[in-house]
């Protein structure tokens, strides 16, 4: 029925690890497994999270674990999900699951959903007489993108589907139900020959990607929506933000119009999937010089150092799974700056509330 021609590959999943962590205990990946009449799956009611567990030369380290998991459990708060866990419980989860997967690199999935009580099923859409089940799942995964994006970048458009309201589906929530308006986004950029879609918030002001924040280069000043365009506030987009800071890279949280992507110097999407990637055209119209900018180059450089361990991070941002401790260090000067901002949206940037300007 509907036309997917050259359309469903997808990232490569060289390997996927065998056991799961489900509740406190390790399970086979085969064993973890949810009734179809599972709440979940009729009424979207998940919360998850992505992070990456990077290859270093002291061994695999995940990337920011701390931050989010806090932003696993604000998901889940949100979304008022009872559960037994908390911070370092589920950040050691995670340091167990990769210990025991045995791989130097990974991509980690924690998700907390609304299951069924097979004893005494509920199905109505009031999700409190469902039990919540917790899992984290890991698999190695590939350049989000594709391989060559990194380097050369993505062609992207303006997606027809605006981003979620922030009174309607909260986008500063990680919800599984979030991510049908990001197919919607996906969905059409590939059916129509782009890798990836940048919604606009209900304003009609640029808000972030399906599945990625958005940075916009002018000049030698690096420009990104506020929380209050209806992103979700991005791990890595923080990190870009103080990567620039380290730089001596002038960062501001701007609203930004749609025009002012086909007129903008660089472009570049984060996220811990695409980690930074740059755009080299919006809507067929070519950005700067058509490839990655020099701006770009200089964050993802830093970037890619720090997730490889070669250089220190402005915070714990690894966690050395073999250490088992945060093993980063502050280096002197890279002291966190406030960011200028157009909004009530006042840094610290990662958890505040979404103000609307
Ligand atoms: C909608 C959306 N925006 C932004 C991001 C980037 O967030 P992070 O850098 O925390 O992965 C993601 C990725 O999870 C996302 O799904």
């Amino acid at each position: 029925m509907f036309s997917k021609e050259g359309k469903v590959k997808d990232v490569k999943t060289p390997r996927v690890c065998d056991v799961v962590w489900h509740d406190g205990e390790f399970i086979k990946w085969n064993d973890a497994r949810v009734h179809v009449m599972s709440h979940v799956l009729h009424y979207g009611s998940s919360i998850f999270e992505g992070i990456r567990c990077y290859s270093t030369k002291q061994g695999p380290a995940v990337f920011r674990l701390r931050e989010h998991m806090q932003r696993f459990l604000n998901s889940a708060k949100i979304y008022r999900m009872d559960h037994q866990w908390n911070l370092d419980q589920l950040c050691d989860a995670a340091v167990e699951l990769v210990q025991r997967s045995g791989m130097d690199q990974c991509y980690l999935r924690p998700i907390l959903f609304r299951s069924l009580d097979e004893a005494n099923p509920a199905f109505g859409v009031n999700p409190f007489p469902n039990p919540v089940a917790c899992y984290i799942g890991a698999w190695d995964w590939g350049k989000y993108l594709g391989d060559e994006a990194i380097e050369q970048g993505v062609d992207v458009c303006v997606s027809t589907w605006n981003r979620l309201t922030p009174n309607s589906m909260p986008p500063m929530a990680k919800s599984g139900a979030n991510y049908m308006n990001s197919q919607l986004i996906k969905m059409e950029a590939l059916l129509n020959g782009f890798a990836e879609g940048i919604a606009l918030d209900d304003r009609g002001y640029v808000s972030e990607g399906s599945g990625e924040n958005i940075f916009l280069v002018t000049g030698d000043v690096v420009l990104t929506p506020p929380l209050s365009s209806s992103i979700l506030p991005g791990i890595t987009r923080d990190s870009v933000i103080q990567i620039c800071q380290e730089l001596g890279i002038t960062i501001k949280e701007r609203t930004i119009q749609r025009a002012a992507l086909y007129v903008a110097d660089e472009l570049f999407f984060s996220g811990t999937a695409a980690e930074v990637t740059p755009i080299r055209s919006v809507d067929r119209i070519t950005v700067g010089s058509g490839g990655r900018g020099p701006i770009t180059a200089k964050i993802q450089k830093l970037f890619f150092e720090i997730t490889k361990g070669e250089r220190p991070a402005p915070g714990d941002w690894l966690t050395y799974v073999n250490q088992k401790k945060d093993a980063s260090s502050t280096p002197e000067g890279f002291a966190r700056r406030s960011l200028e901002t157009n909004t009530e949206d006042t840094a610290p940037i990662l958890f505040q509330a979404a103000a609307r300007d």
